[in-house]
């Protein structure tokens, strides 16, 4: 790996397929990212099971983010493509840094409140400690840069805290990590509820485009989707945040800015506009659902790489998991 280059790591849970909210908001930005920066990205299963999974759909889920993963352009020569759970340093890591994260700092975490609400059958100490692991991860690989969507910033500074503390004891060990949140990327919503962002786990099929649907699929679902009665493309995410949505969608997919997209469909009504943003859409998603369907019929191509990639990603883990325990004063 090149040293010159600053270490990169994220990780997507398995919990559903990903939608093209994930693509553009978050995956095309990794494959862009790995020709500047030293690349890892991980398979979350570890963090999946903070919430009731059923095992074949973990397990399918699992293989499927990691084929989608290589099918959009993330490259096993290039970067550390893992499964979080092959590398058992992150569970081991997670315990040491729990003794140095506070009860209190982990019950001021947004998403663990929401989910407290969403998942009150089972508030299990595993999502309460999910901000842990996910420092874990990071701060395993002596992580830079973590790029990752707005939702996760509070996770991110939580890891930074943590590191500092750690460092403040031991003596700079860990690597403080910055978050990155992409400059591009525009936050894409729910194309039936635009005020909400668009989620792979909504219960309306019709809110979200998944990065597997078929054509027919796509096309009828932009159909669906909520715009206003004012019959123009203007870009007005206040009044007009369905419409301004489908724009930014379809900027995403074909590289248009949104002045060059208010000057192609003026004078043309939502018919034509939605059936363009389906198209553009469906060209993207094409080339990526071929290579995917051959990616995913070739289990044995898959395992080798994450086998390969596991033995990479814990050479470097191992390295620092045991640098802390000499630190703390464990017996080695
Ligand atoms: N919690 C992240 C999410 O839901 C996924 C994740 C797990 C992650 N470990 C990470 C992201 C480490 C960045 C870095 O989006």
């Amino acid at each position: 790996m090149d040293k010159a280059k600053k270490r990169v790591f994220s990780a997507i849970q398995p919990s559903g397929t990903l939608t093209i909210g994930n693509y553009f908001g978050a995956l095309k930005n990794h494959v862009a990212m790995q020709e500047d920066y030293d690349c890892i990205f991980s398979v979350a299963d570890l963090h999946a099971i903070t919430v009731k999974q059923e095992p074949e759909k973990l397990y399918m889920h699992t293989l499927e983010l990691y084929a989608i993963f290589l099918a959009v352009g993330l490259d096993p020569e290039k970067s550390i493509i893992f499964i979080q759970s092959h590398v058992p340093a992150h569970t081991e890591f997670t315990w040491l840094l729990n003794c140095f994260t506070q009860f209190g700092e982990l019950s001021r975490m947004h998403q663990f409140k929401e989910k407290s609400k969403t998942h009150s059958d089972n508030i299990n100490a595993g999502l309460f400690d999910y901000p842990v692991l996910m420092a874990a991860d990071i701060l395993l690989y002596n992580t830079e840069l973590v790029p990752t969507g707005q939702d996760q910033k509070q996770h991110i500074e939580l890891a930074r805290n943590v590191a500092q503390r750690v460092n403040g004891i031991y003596g700079d060990i860990l690597v403080v990590p910055e978050p990155y949140i992409p400059r591009t990327g525009a936050k894409i919503t729910s194309l039936q509820d635009p005020s909400k962002k668009m989620s792979k786990s909504d219960s309306n099929i019709n809110a979200f485009i998944s990065i597997l649907d078929e054509p027919d699929t796509i096309i009828k679902k932009f159909k669906r989707a909520v715009t206003d009665s004012e019959a123009l493309v203007k870009f007005d995410e206040e009044s007009k945040p369905g419409v301004s949505n489908l724009m930014n969608i379809y900027s995403c997919a074909t590289g248009r800015s949104i002045a060059e997209i208010e000057k192609e469909f003026e004078g043309k009504g939502y018919g034509d506009f939605k059936m363009a943003v389906a198209q553009s859409v469906v060209d993207v998603l094409s080339p990526i659902q071929a290579e995917y369907k051959r990616i995913i019929s070739d289990k044995a191509y898959m395992s080798k790489k994450f086998t390969v990639a596991a033995e990479r990603a814990a050479d470097i883990a191992n390295d620092t998991l045991r640098r802390l325990k000499e630190k703390i004063g464990f017996y080695i």
